[in-house]
C-alpha cells in the first residue's frame, strides 16, 4: 500500500477522503472531534507540500437527500480553527460549480466538499458519480479508516479511477496497529468482546477465537452464553435463536485451547433505568423479571486477573449499560484493568472509546481506533474495500 509520503503532491489537486462523521448536539456543536483531530497530520502534510486540498466526507445517513441537518459546514468551521487557515465550504461534492471552485484553489488552500451522502449514488458506488469525484483530483488519499469497510463511491469507485493514490497517516496507523495486534501479536493475546448482541459480533467472535489465547465476553451478549450454559437469565436481553451458536463457540474455544471468561456475577435491575432498584447476584441467581445490566465486582476482579499476564489486548464493546452511572462500574473497572495491564491495548468502537474516556484512562491505552464497523470487520478477519483498492 502506497503511503502519502510516496506521492507527488506539489501543486496537485489532492482529493482526500476523511471520516468526519462526528457526533453533534441538538445545537449543532461537535461533541467529540477526535476523528477530525486524527486526520490533521495528513491534512497538514498535504498543505505543507503545496497540494491543493479537496476534503470529502459523509456525515450521518441522509439517505441520498440534501438535508441541512447533515451538512458538513459546521465541521468546516471547526476545521478552520484546528488548521489555523481558511477552509472554503462547497455547496455540493460534484458538478460544474465544484469543478470551478477546485480549479481556483491555489497550492496549500483547502476546500471542503458537502456531504457525499446527499447523493444516493455515493453509497451505491455508482460509476458515473465516482467518475465525477475522480475528475476533481490528480491524487487520491484515503485517510478514512472508519468508513473503509464500505465499498462506496468515495472509498472505492473514485479511488480506483485516480492513478496516483495512497493511504493517509491515520489509515496507515490504524492498519499498522491492527497488524501488530492480530497478525504478529506478542502473546498471550486476549480479546475482550462486549456489547448488546451476539448476532452483530458472531463473525468477530468466531475469527478471534481462532487467533487469541484468551477471550473475555461481557455485556448483554454474555447472557446468551450464560443461558446456553444452563443459567436462567430472567428478563435479561438474550438471543434465543443464537443459543446453538453460543454453544458452538464455547465448544470451539475448548477445542482450540482458548480460555474463555464469562461473568460470574452481575448487577441486575427490574428496569433499564438509572434509578431502578438494583442488586448484585451470582450468574446462577438472576431472579425472574430482573435483567442483567452490568458485570458484578467479582467478575471485574476475575477479568482483571485474566488480563494480568497478557501482552496484547483487542477490545470491542462495553460490559454493561455504562451510559447510566448505576450500571457503569463494571465497564469502568475493565477500563482501569486494561489501562493498568502490561499489554499493548487496542480499543475500537464508539462505546468502548467513550467508556475509556469516561474512565479518564485514554492516555494509558495503546491505541484507540477511530473505527466502529471497520474495526469489527478487521476482527472478523475480513479485508476492507477502501484499503484493498490502495494495494
Ligand atoms: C462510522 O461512524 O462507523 C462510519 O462513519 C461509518 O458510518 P456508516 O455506518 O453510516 O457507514
Amino acid at each position: 500500500m502506497k503511503n502519502i509520503k510516496d506521492l507527488a503532491l506539489e501543486n496537485q489537486r489532492v482529493l482526500i477522503r476523511v471520516d468526519f462523521n462526528v457526533p453533534m448536539d441538538e445545537k449543532g456543536a461537535i461533541t467529540d472531534d477526535t476523528r477530525i483531530r486524527e486526520a490533521l497530520p495528513t491534512l497538514e502534510f498535504i498543505k505543507n507540500n503545496n497540494g491543493r486540498l479537496i476534503i470529502c466526507s459523509h456525515r450521518g445517513r441522509p439517505k441520498g437527500e440534501r438535508n441541512p441537518d447533515f451538512s458538513l459546514a459546521p465541521v468546516a468551521a471547526h476545521l478552520e480553527k484546528l488548521l489555523g487557515c481558511g477552509v472554503q465550504m462547497s455547496s455540493d461534492c460534484i458538478g460544474q460549480e465544484v469543478e470551478e471552485e477546485v480549479s481556483r484553489l491555489a497550492p496549500g488552500e483547502v476546500l471542503m466538499l458537502e456531504n457525499l451522502r446527499f447523493h444516493k449514488e455515493e453509497t451505491e458506488n455508482d460509476a458515473a458519480f465516482s467518475e465525477q469525484l475522480a475528475r476533481l483530483a490528480d491524487v487520491y488519499v484515503n485517510d478514512a479508516f472508519a468508513v473503509s469497510h464500505r465499498a462506496h463511491a468515495s472509498v472505492a469507485g473514485a479511488a480506483e479511477r485516480v492513478a496516483s493514490r495512497g493511504a493517509g497517516f491515520l489509515l496507515q496507523k490504524e492498519m499498522d496497529y491492527f497488524q501488530r495486534a492480530m497478525a504478529d501479536p506478542i502473546r498471550p493475546l486476549a480479546a475482550i468482546v462486549g456489547g448488546a448482541k451476539v448476532s452483530s459480533k458472531l463473525g468477530a467472535l468466531e475469527n478471534m477465537l481462532s487467533r487469541v489465547d484468551k477471550m473475555i465476553i461481557g455485556g448483554a451478549m454474555a447472557n446468551t452464553f450464560l443461558k446456553a450454559l444452563g443459567c436462567s437469565v430472567g428478563a435479561s436481553l438474550v438471543e434465543d435463536e443464537l443459543l446453538g451458536a453460543a454453544r458452538s463457540l464455547l465448544q470451539q474455544a475448548e477445542t482450540q485451547g482458548v480460555k474463555l471468561f464469562l461473568p460470574v456475577d452481575l448487577i441486575v435491575a427490574e428496569a433499564l433505568a438509572n434509578d431502578a432498584v438494583s442488586k448484585q447476584v451470582t450468574c446462577h441467581e438472576i431472579p425472574d423479571g430482573w435483567m442483567a445490566l452490568d458485570i458484578g465486582p467479582a467478575t471485574s476482579i476475575y477479568f482483571q486477573e485474566a488480563l494480568a499476564d497478557v501482552r496484547t489486548i483487542v477490545w470491542n464493546g462495553p460490559m454493561g449499560a455504562f451510559e447510566m452511572d448505576s450500571f457503569a462500574r463494571g465497564t469502568m473497572a475493565l477500563c482501569h484493568s486494561v489501562a493498568a495491564s502490561h499489554a499493548l491495548s487496542i480499543t475500537g468502537g464508539g462505546d468502548s472509546n467513550a467508556a475509556v474516556k469516561k474512565a479518564g484512562v485514554s492516555d494509558s491505552i495503546g491505541y484507540m481506533s477511530t473505527g466502529g464497523g471497520a474495526f469489527l470487520q478487521l476482527m472478523e478477519g475480513k479485508t476492507l474495500p477502501g484499503v484493498e483498492i490502495l494495494r
